[in-house]
């Protein structure tokens, strides 16, 4: 069954001489569409980031090395766009890792602004968490060390977390994807090599010169009219008829997706935010807020050689609407090829923590205040306020709380791996039963989400992962524990800098 997009709903409305007076491309809520129509969609080849070598290795750890720094890439066909790029480009590279290796990553900020950096997804030492007022400023350099041997296999995404400057510096290059592996998610008989393939999707809009517009809305969202995937508006990818893994990462500021085949097909979903599930999940539909990740298997098999399948974006509500936003991406089933692969029904043992095991409950009311200013219980930032203490091992079970229906916010916590109990009472989605570190708490929303608070002692944020939210004011941080090491112990060094 063919799936109505809102655009054809809307075109059918219009066409019906319906009420419903959106002007098709032009204006939605005041966003005004730019640059969507100077490419038409599927027609540009998709491409994935290139992988990042190490500069060099040892026995026991992998060095790396990015610079940021302004580039003039080709986003839309025929036109250059500034970007604020790790290495230069648009996302950054991918970084592999595998478990139990020791990363340390340097990077060198040749930019004009402040940075700091945050690998979303690992367990980290407090100095090397990318705190948000532990910046490096420009001219400066500084290495980060990751011990990869906390949490399992999953797909993290390192990008930018400076103090009132992340939306920002993240919309205009600053994300990259970095993918954990390990010894049993690669005995697993999943697609592997060149059918393991990161998709990375972040809107954007763009001046009719090329040039990025970043317009925050008066500090409520970013929204673009063009859909990248890995960099590519809307890009089309050519596929053979057998099985593919997806690891697909919302990198955008402000806007959140719900992902479905064209064709009406269910998604099969393998893993979550911090790795694989117990077992796979079919589902027609999956929302995806910022910063969330979700592993999927798409299976071109069942398709004809010639058949397009689109992956789309259906409706979510407070969403700006442009002209071709429902659309995300396309595969064409070009070629006839064998498939070992399998996804067992079987993927990993998962401890689910029972609610039992939590030793308090905290509540957290995300909203906008009065004064225009999005807060937490009514708090913005403070590097000298801790709004909670968990203990070392303790369980907690947290309640994010939204009671407005004007806005969604995807709370994210750092350190820590956590899973939802209930939403408005309501078990979670199937595909969101597994280790998460970001919580779509959407309009009208409470989400209870219990963790062990683990690994580290120290001070570490929660924030809104809708970035202009986060700069403004929606983020706070815990200590895990008493003391720890100071998140600012580690402070950035000027260049030039020593051999890595
Ligand atoms: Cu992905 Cu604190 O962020
Ligand atoms: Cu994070
Ligand atoms: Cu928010």
């Amino acid at each position: 069954m063919k799936r109505i997009s809102r655009r054809e709903a809307m075109k059918i409305a219009a066409l019906a001489g319906g009420t419903l007076l959106l002007p098709v491309g032009l204006q939605y809520r005041g966003y005004a569409q730019r640059a969507n129509g100077t490419v038409e969609p599927f027609t540009v080849p998709f491409r994935t980031p290139p992988v990042l070598n190490p500069t060099r290795s040892d026995s026991t750890t992998d060095y790396y090395q990015i610079t940021m720094r302004k580039a003039r890439v080709e986003i839309l066909p025929g036109q250059t766009t500034e970007i604020w790029g790790y290495n230069g480009i648009f996302p950054g590279p991918v970084i592999r890792q595998r478990r139990n290796r020791v990363s340390t990553l340097r990077f060198i900020n040749n930019l004009d602004v402040n940075t700091s950096l945050h690998l979303h997804g690992m367990t980290s030492s407090p100095q090397y968490d990318g705190y948000a007022e532990d910046f490096i400023p420009p001219g400066y350099y500084k290495d980060y060390v990751y011990s990869n041997n906390t949490s399992a296999a999953a797909n993290l995404w390192y990008h930018d977390h400076a103090l009132a400057q992340s939306s920002q510096n993240v919309y205009r290059g600053l994300a990259g994807m970095y993918i954990v592996q390990d010894d049993e998610e690669l005995a697993l008989p999943l697609p592997k090599g060149n059918y393991d393939i990161p998709v990375i999707i972040q809107d954007r809009q763009f001046a009719p010169d090329g040039s990025l517009i970043f317009d925050n809305r008066n500090q409520t969202s970013v929204m673009g009219d063009v859909i990248t995937v890995n960099g590519v508006p809307w890009p089309r990818m050519q596929v053979a008829n057998r099985k593919y893994r997806f690891r697909v990462l919302n990198a955008s500021i402000s806007r959140s997706y719900r992902l479905a085949l064209s064709t009406g097909d269910q998604l099969t979903v393998i893993g979550t935010d911090s790795g694989l599930m117990s077992a796979p999940v079919n589902t027609p539909d999956i929302r995806l807020a910022m910063g969330e990740r979700y592993d999927l298997i798409i299976d071109f098999s069942r398709y004809a050689i010639g058949t397009r399948v689109e992956l789309q974006n259906l409706f979510l509500p407070n969403n700006a609407f442009f002209d071709n936003i429902d659309r995300i991406m396309c595969f064409d089933v070009v070629r006839s090829e064998t498939d070992d692969s399998v996804v067992p029904n079987t993927l990993r043992n998962l401890e689910f923590i029972p609610e039992a095991a939590a030793v308090r409950t905290r509540d957290f009311v995300v909203q906008q205040r009065n004064d225009g200013v999005w807060v937490i219980n009514g708090n913005g930032w403070d590097r000298n306020r801790v709004d909670a203490n968990p203990q070392l091992e303790e369980v907690e079970i947290w309640t994010l709380r939204n009671t407005a229906n004007v806005s969604f916010h995807p709370m994210h916590l750092h350190l820590i791996d956590a899973q939802i109990l209930d939403r408005n009472g309501q078990p979670p989605f199937p595909y969101e039963r597994g280790w998460k570190d970001v919580f779509y708490v959407g309009e009208n929303e409470t989400v209870r989400v219990i963790g062990r608070f683990r690994s580290y002692s120290g001070k570490f944020m929660y924030h809104c992962h809708n970035m202009v939210h986060e700069d403004r004011d929606m983020m706070s941080q815990f200590q895990v524990g008493r003391g720890g090491i100071d998140p600012m112990s580690a402070p950035a060094r000027p260049l030039p800098a020593p051999p890595l």
